[in-house]
């Protein structure tokens, strides 16, 4: 089957910091009858990432490989083991690699859900007792997939710690004209991942332009947004319905030196000694290198 080459640094990166932060999670319930664990991974791919990257832009180890490992084989190949581990996968071909990837797990529980990512994370919130379950859920999505309904009902479980490859710069930025047009196929998509018509007042400001020899002075629109400044709006957005916050750093990733996502964290658990230690974890995973900042 062929596959979408896409892995590069910032893969390898991301999924670093997402296996760090599932190794902290699990030790935290080791030989715990309560809460289940599950570990839901929305855009799951197929356990394997074809390497896109040149050979300078790989980290070394594994400039010589043809192949990143992905999100679901890596949760897959920690030793201790969530409860149930959700894979949800929209291309067929990518669902049915996930079903041999299974096949190499026989002792763990997993579930394949064939399906949008949207769809299949609004079910599972809206059916699961979290009363009995806590989750880790990675939202991993190509570009502005992820609608803002799906971010409420994760928040609304008060049960999930989420991982957000935000699109920041490659889906919302470069959908923002640079004289503030923006066509109406891009202002329903942003308000769809934003949940919100506000992002214009933030992204657009008036500005007056100049008269030159064919017109008169007058006032225009100009872009004012960063990548940054959009994963502010969208930490804003996002703390506005996540009762145990959303990080205050962080990982820009992309390549080329350029910002095309940011990687979030939020808490869903309002309980202070809950979102405590998932903030620490999600913080020290993060790291300190080049990192954005909510303040
Ligand atoms: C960036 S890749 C995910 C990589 C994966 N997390 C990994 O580390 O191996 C995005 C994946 O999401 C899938 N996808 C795209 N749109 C989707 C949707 N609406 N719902 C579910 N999956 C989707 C694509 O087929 C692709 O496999």
């Amino acid at each position: 089957m062929r596959q979408k080459k896409f892995g590069s640094r910032h893969t390898v990166e991301k999924l670093d910091c997402l296996e760090r932060y599932l190794r902290a999670y699990l030790k935290v319930f080791e030989g715990k009858d309560w809460p289940h664990t599950v570990y839901v991974d929305a855009f799951a791919g197929t356990g394997e990432i074809p390497i896109a990257s040149t050979y300078e832009e790989l980290p070394l180890g594994i400039e010589d490989k043809d192949f990143i490992i992905g999100s679901a084989r890596r949760a897959l190949a920690i030793d201790s083991s969530f409860d149930q581990y959700i894979f949800i996968e929209k291309k067929r071909g990518n669902a049915r690699a996930l079903e041999h990837l299974k096949r190499d797990y026989p002792t763990k529980n997993v579930r394949i859900l064939n399906t949008d990512a949207n769809s299949g994370i609004q079910s599972l919130c809206s059916t699961i007792d979290w009363k009995k379950h806590r989750a880790v859920v990675f939202l991993d999505p190509f570009g502005s997939q992820v609608a803002w309904q799906t971010l409420e009902a994760i928040a609304k479980t008060k049960a999930i710690d989420l991982w957000y490859l935000f699109p920041a710069g490659l889906s919302v930025h470069r959908q923002l004209g640079t004289q503030g047009k923006v066509h109406y196929t891009h202002e329903e998509s942003l308000n769809r991942i934003f949940g919100s018509r506000d992002w214009r007042t933030r992204f657009i400001d008036t500005v007056e332009i100049a008269a030159d020899l064919f017109s008169p002075a007058g006032v225009g629109n100009s872009k004012v947004a960063t990548p940054d400044s959009v994963t502010k709006y969208m930490h804003e957005r996002m703390s506005s319905v996540f009762a145990g916050g959303v990080h205050d750093k962080w990982m820009p990733l992309g390549q080329k030196g350029g910002h095309w996502y940011s990687l979030m964290f939020a808490c869903a658990n309002p309980s202070p000694n809950a979102t405590k230690l998932a903030m620490r974890l999600a913080g020290a995973v993060i790291g300190s290198g080049k990192r954005g900042r909510a303040k």
